[in-house]
């Protein structure tokens, strides 16, 4: 009998920084903790050590000057727009496919977000930004994807704001440049699903602009500093301000993270060795890019039917993702718009588990599954030429 196996297994990446976890978290709730940070309502329970120690540790990989822990990738999202003063009336260029957070946030802000689709590697084709800039653009907003990164030097010309949407590319390298220090701002997720994931989510936002951080660090507090000083709320802002406890899990994962991108490497490195051979068709990655193997995603004719038949074999898939923006009425004010890279990465491409607590055995048990269950279609499956 195999073994399920599942996409993420939560329990292994608890039993990974449980005994680094644990005694910052009795500490924190049995109130042993005193911290310098900015506090809340006089309480060490919100953005202190922890929060600062995350940020500090970002900011190192990354490079970035100034970082702010927030409540999710999706805060971050809505405060980069925020500080780029997106507003209704205005456009944002973004990606057509991708999770729907990262486009939401646009139409929250009464802004209108304008789609461009993939490129063949599914990652935001910024060869058709320059097209679509009109008057109204306020920002281009990118989004990496799988763990691979957009080709940024197609964005050299454009003077709008470059926003980044790196949830997905954290230590992912541009030609040789980390991705989240491209751009204005730079945005993380930390969620479960993600190459640096904690229990839920949380998220960062990055920018080396001091103004622009101040205007942050105000923005993601409801848009005050604390209540001892100053009597003025200069800005609009969220309640994304974060909790210790949740920074002691991002911490934590992020001890980890040269760890785990290690092993992801080999796995990844695994699972292509033995899915190539069998002709299984894998998404490429970008010449330009050093992926942080965020994502092993292969192209199927029927992702649907082949999730199911995996499923049979005892190994859980994910079908990311299904969306097309550009189709979809709460987000798209074009819903006849064609996109046919999207719609190929919709049909097609569906992701099999590669994370870093799987068993060579295991990595082995995914890879027969997958070519158990593909047929002659599946093999059969050709990313179409880009439309000229
Ligand atoms: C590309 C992208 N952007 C934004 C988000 C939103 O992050 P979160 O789930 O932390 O809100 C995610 C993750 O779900 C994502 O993959």
């Amino acid at each position: 009998m195999t073994q399920e196996i599942k996409f993420i297994p939560t329990e292994r990446l608890y039993a990974d920084v449980r005994s680094t976890m644990m005694p910052r978290l009795e500490s924190l709730y049995s109130g042993g903790i005193t911290g310098t940070g900015s506090g809340h309502c006089g309480s060490r329970h919100f953005a202190d050590r922890y929060t600062e120690q995350c940020e500090a540790h970002i900011n190192e990989i990354t490079g970035r000057r100034h970082t702010f822990l927030t409540t999710s990738g999706t805060a971050s999202i809505q405060l980069m727009l925020m500080a780029a003063g997106v507003a209704p009336g205005d456009e944002v260029i973004c990606t057509n496919y991708s999770c729907p957070a990262t486009v939401m946030p646009i139409r929250l802000l009464g802004a209108t977000p304008v789609f461009v689709d993939l490129d063949r590697h599914g990652q935001q084709d910024l060869a058709q930004v320059a097209a679509r800039v009109t008057e109204r653009t306020r920002a281009v907003m990118v989004t990496d994807l799988y763990g691979d990164c957009c080709d940024y030097d197609q964005l050299q010309a454009i003077q709008v704001p470059v926003l980044n949407d790196s949830a997905q590319s954290l230590m992912t390298l541009y030609r040789g440049q980390q991705t989240a220090a491209i751009g204005d701002m730079s945005i993380q997720s930390f969620s479960t699903n993600k190459n640096c994931p904690i229990f839920g989510t949380y998220g960062a936002i990055s920018t080396d602009d001091p103004d622009t951080a101040e205007r942050i660090k105000l923005m993601r507090k409801n848009g005050y500093g604390n209540r001892e000083v100053g009597t003025a709320i200069n800005h609009i802002g969220i309640n994304a301000h974060p909790q210790e406890d949740k920074a002691v899990q991002v911490l934590c994962s992020l001890e980890k993270l040269s760890g785990w991108q290690l092993r992801r490497s080999e796995i990844a490195q695994q699972l292509t060795d033995t899915l190539r051979s069998a002709g299984v068709q894998i998404r490429p990655s970008p010449d330009y890019s050093e992926t942080n193997h965020h994502k092993f995603s292969i192209f199927v004719n029927d992702k649907k039917q082949f999730r199911d038949l995996m499923t049979q074999q005892g190994v859980e898939t994910q079908l990311h993702y299904t969306y097309n923006f550009a189709k979809t009425e709460v987000l798209s004010t074009d819903t006849e718009q064609h996109m046919p890279m999207t719609e190929f990465y919709a049909r097609h491409a569906i992701s099999i588990p590669s994370n870093p607590w799987l068993t060579d055995s295991e990595v082995a048990q995914v890879a027969e599954a997958v070519k158990s269950c593909v047929t002659d279609k599946d093999l059969d499956i050709h990313i179409p030429a880009m439309p000229k």
